[in-house]
């Protein structure tokens, strides 16, 4: 599959390097840094270009921006005509990590669908960056799981079969305005990740009897 991916930082690498080791054909973009975007790109054997560009090329494509640059990178995104799927990896973190921005009453993943009218938007936060870089996906022996979110069947079904390329276990969870507790359920991990000394290296999984 083709997949465009807004944001080639610690996320946006992190799915490039799974996804096109799974065989899909990966287009990065959006950066402050031309050269350094190009670099990332070719580091990662993915394609680079605009937002517009990256876009236009997915079958899907991922939202991997700072929620503070959310707006920014999908005026950038233009109106495609054809609905796509629009995986949403964003957190609506304070810039200082230290909460978040808006939750429990909207999402991060209900503005993006504001936002991309063109989209069919599906949240997934995916695991930390370090685990995505690291040599391992499964932790404490297991696979990480992430909650899927989204009002569309097939595109909640298209972004967990990608989740599952990643290494991680998706959980599909219901409509999209379950993202407003699945972020603050990831910010827990933040807090407990870098607040309170458990390290990158943790996940959420659910049990079920
Ligand atoms: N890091 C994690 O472990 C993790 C895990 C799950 C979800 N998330 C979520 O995923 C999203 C991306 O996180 P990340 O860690 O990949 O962020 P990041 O490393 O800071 O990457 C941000 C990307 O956006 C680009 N960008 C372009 N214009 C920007 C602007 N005005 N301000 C900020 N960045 C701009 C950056 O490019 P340049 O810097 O080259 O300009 C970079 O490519 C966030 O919403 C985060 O909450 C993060």
């Amino acid at each position: 599959m083709k997949i465009g991916i807004i944001g080639a930082g610690n996320v946006g690498t992190g799915l490039a390097k799974h996804l096109v080791a799974a065989g899909h054909q990966i287009m990065l973009s959006y950066s402050r840094d031309a050269a350094k975007l190009e670099a990332v790109a070719k580091n990662f054997g993915a394609q680079h270009g605009t937002v517009a560009e990256a876009v236009a090329f997915g079958d899907a494509v991922a939202l991997a921006t700072p929620y503070t640059a959310n707006e920014d990178a999908l005026k950038q995104a233009g109106s495609p005509a054809e609905k796509k799927v629009l995986w949403d990896c964003t957190n609506p973190l304070k810039p200082d990590f230290s909460g978040l921005l808006i939750g429990t009453t909207t999402s991060a993943g209900e503005q993006t669908a504001a936002l991309a009218p063109w989209a069919k938007v599906v949240k997934a936060i995916p695991p930390f960056a370090e685990v995505l870089h690291s040599d391992s996906m499964e932790i404490g022996g297991k696979k990480a799981g992430v909650f899927v979110c989204g009002d569309d069947k097939e595109a909640r079904e298209l972004v967990a079969g990608l989740v599952r390329d990643l290494g991680a276990e998706p959980v599909i969870a219901g409509g999209l305005v379950l993202s407003r507790y699945v972020e603050p359920a990831n910010m827990l991990l933040v807090a407990l990740a870098y607040g309170n000394g458990f390290g990158p290296r943790i996940g959420l999984t659910l049990r079920r009897g």
